[in-house]
Formats: C-alpha cells, structure tokens, sequence
C-alpha cells in the first residue's frame, strides 16, 4: 500500500470545478450557510465556462415576444426527442429567474436602448413553437458572457465565504462500501501535499471531455475528470455517443467563433459563394440547430464544394455587418480571428470548419443534480452524497442535440438547483460519515501506480493516438464500419494504459503526472462514446448514423447507460422522461406539442 501523509478536511459539501456551475452550486450553497469548499485544478476565473462567448438563454421577451413554454418546445426538438421532458421544463421554466438573480449578483450584461438585458438570435431558438420567426433569446454580455457571469459567481463566491481549494486536482471519490460518496481524494498540484476531503455531498462540476478528441474548442483541461472518477467507483454514465460539433471552429486552431455572429447577421457560404444553409433549411438557414448545419456544412464539403486550397473548409462572412456593430457586438471574435486565422472580419470571411464543441452525455442526474444509478428495481435510484451539474452532468436537458447558449442557462439553473436540493438534504448539524478508509488508500495506491509508472509509452504519445481516433471514426458522420473499426482500435489503444511511461516521479508542478491521471479520465469518457455510438442503430440529434439515416423512436427513443470497467463498456438502456412537472390546465405545454415529430428546419 502507498504511504503517503495527508491532511484531513471537513465540509457539509465539496464542489469539485469552479466553472459556472460549480461556482452557481458553490454559491447557493454557502448562502444558505453549508460550510462549502470548491476544489478545482485550475483558477476559477479560468474555468473553461470563461470561453463561452454568445450568451445565455432566457424567454426574457426583450426584444419581442416570447416565453418559457416556446423555449422548452425548442429544447425538446433540439433534443430530437431524446430530452427529459421534466428537466426541460425545469430549465425553461426557471432560466429567467436565473438570469435576473445573475444580473442583480452584478453580471454586465449588454443592454437595449432602454436598458434592457440585451438578448440576440441563436440556432434552433424559435417562436410559436417552431412555426414562427427566429427569437432573441440569447442573454449577452457583447460576446464574453461567460468570462462576465464566471468573474461575478467568483465573487459572490467569496463574498459568502465559500472556501477555495485552488490548483488541487481530484484523484478519485471516496465510496463506502454501501455506495455513499464520502468525500473526495486530492493532489495539491504546487506543493506536491495531499489532502482528504471529507463531505456529506460532493458536486461533481469537472465539465466536459472535449479533449478526447484531436480538434476541440474545448480548453486542454476539458478531460472528463468527473467521468472517469464516476467509472472507477462503478457509477454509470449516460448518452455518452451525442458529441457535439459546433459549425464554426476556426479552421486550423479549432478556437470557437460564436454562433452570435451567425445571430447577428453573419452568413456561410460554399466555394461557389452560395449561401448553401438556405438548401437545407429554408424557414431558418444559418440560424437551424448546431447538429444541422455541421451535417449541412460536411455536406458540402464532402461534394466538392468546399473552400480554401483543399477544399476542406466553410467561409464565415461578417463583412457585411457595420463596423461598429462588430466593435460592440462582437469584439471577442473579430480579436480571435485576427489572431488565429489571420483575417481582418471587416474585410474577409473567417475560415470554418465543424470542430467538437460540447458533451451531451455525462453523469446521469435527476433534475437536482442527485446522481442517480439506474437499477434493475429502480431506474432512478439516487446515490447518496452525490452530485453532478453542468457538462460533467446530464439531467437530461439537451438528449441527442443541445441548443446554443442552453449551456451557460444548464449551468447556472442547475447549480442553483443542485444548491436548493442540498440545502434539503445535508444536514449541517449532524457528524460528517466516518470515511472508508480502503477507498482512500485506493486512490493513493492508483496515484502511486501512474507516479511510478515505467512502460514503454508516454502519456503525450498515448492521448494523440486516442485523440486521432476518436477524431476519425466518432465522427459528424459515422458508419457502422468507421465505428466498429473505432470500437476495434480504442480497445488496443485503452489496454496501453497498463504500459504508461511517466518520466517525472515528483510531486510539485509534475505536469506530466497530472497530464497522466487526465488521460486515466479521457479514456473511460471516449470508451463510452464510440461503444456508445456504436451500438446506436439511428440517426438521432448529434448522431449521424449513414447505415441507419432515420430516427427510430420506437426502438431508440431510451438512453444510453454505460458502465466502463477498465477498457470493457458494458452498456443498457433507461427510459427517456416523457412527461413534463405541470399539466397544460396548470399553465404547462400541451403533451401534444412536445409529441415526436420529423425534425425540420
Ligand atoms: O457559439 C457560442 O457562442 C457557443 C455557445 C454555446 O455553446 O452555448
């Protein structure tokens, strides 16, 4: 057994991330007077939710009519019907007040001439319950929202004396032995010291696993640190094969170029200068769902029609839009660009290309964050001491497709409602667990295995292959041959886990033994989404399946769990949530709106 010293902490709840869930978790939390800690490998401020630039959705109505019932119709045909219709409502129902508790926290947002909270047009975002004109939903602070609510919850954080655990990286969840979550296990990253949180809930806000692949807007932190936790304590994950593929990436760098320049006027177009979106999607063009126009932009591509010397690219023009409009509206990504693609907006279109973006799947959740573990008896049983919110989650509020700028509202509706739930459950007067101490010694015996590790392939080395893989046959589009190939190919790449060469054995900024324990978290996340992927015989929402083009709601209309066992995935399904909280009498949508139909744009 490992022997290594640790310093023992005592919380009601510990929030491991400090990305905009964690930190909306982080504050209700403390407001209500838990004594709260938020662990996080990384500075607050810079979370990955600091890249979200377009906005935050919210049926606010200011900028025309609108409201939550429109807003939750949309989700569900984003979703493709794959959505927990009462996690759905949850979200559309509660984003306003989510969004004007976040103004009065002090978030600057952009505003109307009337000082209104700015809102802007997003993909899929809808009026009439899709039969009408697009909607301003999108809540935007220019488009740096993110960095404007993550830098306000950082604040209020501190303000309500939350305690921060900054750059301490959470090795595994400590587990009794009748599968209550104790607490977690950490490394502090800048003095090598280890340290034993022990909690009554853990919230799990570790974001999402953009990282497993090759080309990501995703930062490099982004690698399922949740995830791969939630594995190795014999946890499921859910709906692991929807990968999202945001239509502009900058081509080369995959740095994001919003969709609220797609929202604010600007347009695609192919090597012909064809406004191509208007083929695919007459009623709403460039604005359709983010599944869509990546589908319709490889369309092109794969034709012949693409741009650039190799033809293998989209153009983005914003030239078109005022200069000022730009300046004020969309300063972030004219800088970024410049920067990345060497193009002045104002004069040249930008070059795109379809590139990972978000993780529908994740921990499975009800609507209050409890992680759940379906059983044979009870398909939501809920494990206790456990939480997940924000991408490491999935509730499930945005099934095989979410919308853009329904990320920023999941993170900050269920943060808040994960913090509502504890303060429901979490006792603050009663002794924290007495912990399992064979699930700590555990986590430092599988620390010590990486620390020590001398096979024959390093860490870098292990995750390009992984990332290539999954790249190439997890794709926009799959076939049953890429996938099965893919399956065949992670199986080999996963056994070379067990052949890890770490070269640094110590203890302060080893960034290759960090580098090492992320990877351990990729692999279990991308074994899930190509197992996942391929077993799914549809097409559904972000999976587009060539050897089954159609959606089967009868056979398929049920989430993916997947339970990952070393490199084995051994996968069942759960029913898909299809009644909403209110009935149409209480104010609620009609049951007949929300029934599964073809999805068109
Ligand atoms: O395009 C964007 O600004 C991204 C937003 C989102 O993923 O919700």
């Amino acid at each position: 057994m490992a022997a290594y010293e640790y310093e023992t902490h005592e919380y009601d709840v510990v929030v491991v991330g400090a990305g905009g869930a964690g930190l909306r978790a982080t504050l209700g939390m403390a407001e209500q007077g838990l004594r709260t800690a938020c662990v996080t490998k990384v500075f607050p401020t810079r979370s990955h939710t600091v890249a979200a630039q377009g906005g935050i959705a919210a049926s606010l109505s200011n900028m025309g009519p609108d409201n939550w019932q429109w807003h939750m119709f949309d989700t569900v045909k984003g979703s493709d019907w794959l959505g927990d219709t009462d996690a759905m409502e949850y979200l559309a129902r509660e984003a306003p007040k989510a969004v004007y508790e976040l103004e009065h926290y002090g978030v600057p947002f952009s505003r109307t001439e009337e000082g209104k909270i700015y809102q802007r047009p997003f993909g899929g975002h809808t009026t009439e319950f899709g039969d009408g004109p697009p909607v301003q939903r999108t809540c935007a602070a220019a488009d740096r929202t993110g960095h404007a609510i993550l830098h306000t919850l950082y604040g209020q954080s501190l303000k309500n004396n939350a305690e921060f655990y900054v750059e301490y990286f959470a090795i595994d969840l400590i587990m009794s032995d009748d599968g209550q979550c104790q607490g977690v296990v950490c490394w502090k990253l800048d003095d090598g010291t280890m340290h034993v949180f022990n909690a009554k809930m853990v919230v799990l806000a570790t974001g999402g696993y953009g990282r497993a692949y090759f080309s990501a807007t995703s930062a490099h932190t982004c690698t399922g640190d949740g995830g791969g936790m939630i594995a190795r304590a014999g946890l499921p994950m859910q709906d692991m094969e929807f990968v999202q593929f945001h239509p502009t990436g900058i081509y080369g760098s995959g740095c994001l170029i919003t969709e609220g320049a797609r929202g604010e006027g600007g347009y695609l177009t192919n090597s012909e200068g064809e406004r191509f979106m208007e083929r695919y999607a007459p009623n709403y063009k460039d604005l359709a769902p983010r599944d869509y126009v990546s589908r319709s932009m490889t369309m092109e591509i794969r034709e012949g029609r693409g741009v650039g010397a190799e033809g293998d690219h989209i153009h983005l023009n914003l030239s078109h839009l005022p200069p000022e409009a730009l300046h004020e509206r969309l300063p972030g990504i004219s800088e970024s660009a410049r920067i990345f693609a060497g193009v002045d907006v104002t004069k040249e279109p930008i070059p795109v290309i379809p590139t990972v973006h978000y993780n529908m799947g994740g921990i499975p959740t009800n609507y209050w964050g409890e992680v759940v573990n379906p059983t044979e008896q009870d398909q939501n049983a809920v494990v206790p001491g456990l939480m997940a919110v924000g991408e490491a989650g999935c509730a499930s509020v945005h099934g095989a497709n979410r919308l853009g700028s329904n990320s920023l509202i999941d993170l900050v509706v269920f943060g808040r409602a994960a913090a509502i739930r504890a303060g429901k459950v979490v006792d603050a007067d009663a002794p924290n667990p007495t912990l399992n101490q064979a699930s700590v010694d555990a986590a430092f015996d599988r620390f010590d295995r990486l620390r020590n590790a001398n096979g024959g392939v390093p860490t870098a080395e292990l995750r390009l292959e992984m990332q290539k893989c999954m790249q190439a046959d997890a794709a926009v589009f799959r076939t049953s041959k890429t996938l099965a190939e893919g399956v065949q190919k992670m199986d080999t790449i996963a056994a070379k886990l067990d052949d890890l060469k770490v070269t640094d054995r110590s203890l302060v900024w080893n960034s290759d033994l960090m580098e090492t324990l992320e990877l351990t978290n990729l692999m279990p996340n991308a074994l899930a989404t190509i197992v996942g992927a391929e077993a799914r015989h549809e097409s559904r929402g972000a999976h587009a399946h060539e050897d089954f083009a159609t959606r089967d709601d009868e056979n398929w209309r049920v989430h993916t769990i997947s339970r990952v066992n070393g490199k084995d995935v051994t996968l069942a399904h759960r029913p898909v949530v299809v009644d909403p909280l209110t009935t149409e009498a209480e104010g609620g949508i009609a049951l007949k709106k929300i029934a599964p139909k073809a999805r068109t744009f």
